[in-house]
């Protein structure tokens, strides 16, 4: 093992704030497991992101938007692992993974009305605060092994509609860049293309490369004063009632329309597909067709086809005190947004 892959894997070598310290999830196995048998009723919210074709995502346990059922969202699998469910060969349709040095990303396309996200569900942002302040999923926790070796980490977020996924977990810090601004969960209107920046023209493909650490969510260089940069850094807007009845305000007015940058990626290798080889019918689904049925359901079909792909993440449930679940999705709150006009005129 190289010397940098090594003491990474020291915990005292990590930054404050890095490392999960608490206790796993009461549905999770104490480490994550590769090779544990099947089963699409579990209710284990372990996830790990591990490869492009090693990773999970939390996804209802039944079909459900992802705004109602975020604090109880399970954890999927490409492989059989963590005791959680099996991603079904198929679903999943284009990956980029990323690995850079504070964080491990991926991001992709999928029919994941298979993982019981409704068909047009725009979705919503999962992160491991949460309005009870024990993640969303409750008991969800993410492992990743690209520091060499299986670590339990503390920040992440993942975004996921019925069409489109990206998650991150934060994997390092330094004084400029917390795990927490690196993964910073109070932008779930934004989409994942403005706060997880990444090469998003990957359906239809698997990519896995490295690439540059890019700013954190929201977070925009203005100058630099002897030789540290200095940031202005985007707040979302809204509005809510305090328990004391009190509507107050917070945030920009204006919203960027795109990340400062979006870093560069190098050494990237590609595959056309990921498999893990289960016959569909072991996971209690019929078997893949190849004969093309001709859907009469086109209204769904509808919304899908007039949705940009970038909507992922355009409702949350509301965090105690703060307000109650908007039903904007990020188009309508962009619309809304571009009528206030000013861009970047945010401080
Ligand atoms: C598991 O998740 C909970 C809730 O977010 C967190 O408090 C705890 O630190 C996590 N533990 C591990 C080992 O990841
Ligand atoms: C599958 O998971 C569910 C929920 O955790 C559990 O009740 C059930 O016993 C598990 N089935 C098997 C065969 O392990
Ligand atoms: C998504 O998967 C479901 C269930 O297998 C299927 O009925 C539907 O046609 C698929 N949608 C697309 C766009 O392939
Ligand atoms: C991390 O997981 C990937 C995918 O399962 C595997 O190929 C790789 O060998 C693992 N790396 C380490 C350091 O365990
Ligand atoms: C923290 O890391 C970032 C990304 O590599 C770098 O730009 C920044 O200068 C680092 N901060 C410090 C204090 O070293
Ligand atoms: C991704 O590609 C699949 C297969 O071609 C397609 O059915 C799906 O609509 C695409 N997803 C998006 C978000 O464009």
């Amino acid at each position: 093992m190289a010397l940098a892959a090594f003491l990474a894997t020291l915990p005292s070598v990590k930054a404050a704030g890095v490392l999960a310290t608490g206790p796993q999830g009461p549905t999770n196995p104490p480490e994550p497991t590769l090779g544990t048998s099947i089963n699409q009723t579990s209710f284990a919210r372990l996830l790990s992101v591990n490869s492009v074709d090693d990773f999970c995502l939390f996804a209802p346990p039944a079909p459900q938007n992802i705004g109602d059922s975020e604090t109880y969202e399970v954890a999927w699998c490409t492989k059989p692992r963590n005791d959680a469910r099996v991603i079904p060969d198929g679903t999943i349709t284009g990956v980029s993974f990323l690995k850079t040095d504070f964080y491990v990303q991926i991001l992709g396309y999928g029919n994941l009305t298979r993982l019981n996200v409704p068909n047009g569900d725009y979705g919503g942002e999962l992160d491991p605060h949460g309005q009870f302040g024990a993640g969303n999923p409750i008991g969800g926790n993410v492992t990743s092994n690209v520091t060499g070796s299986d670590q339990h980490f503390a920040e992440w977020m993942q975004y996921i509609s019925y069409s489109q996924f990206c998650l991150r977990i934060c994997t390092n810090a330094n004084s400029t860049y917390s795990a927490a601004d690196m993964c910073w969960h109070e932008l779930d209107e934004m989409g994942c293309e403005f706060v997880m920046p990444g090469n998003y023209k990957v359906n239809g493909t698997f990519e896995s490369c490295d690439a540059d650490v890019a700013y954190p969510p929201g977070w925009y260089p203005t100058a630099t004063i002897s030789g540290t940069p200095v940031f202005s850094t985007f707040a979302q807007r809204y509005t809510g009632t305090e328990s004391n009845g009190h509507a107050y305000t917070v945030g920009d007015t204006a919203t960027p329309s795109a990340p400062y940058s979006t870093p560069s990626s190098s050494d990237c290798r590609t595959t056309s597909t990921i498999s893990n080889g289960i016959p569909l019918t072991a996971l209690g689904l019929a078997a893949a067709s190849t004969s093309r049925t001709a859907s009469k359901s086109s209204s769904g079909a509808k919304s899908s086809s007039s949705a940009p792909a970038s909507t992922a993440g355009a409702t949350k449930q509301a965090k105690s005190g703060e307000r109650k679940t908007k039903d904007y999705s990020s188009v309508d709150l962009l619309k809304m947004i571009s009528g206030v006009g000013a861009f970047l005129l945010f401080n």
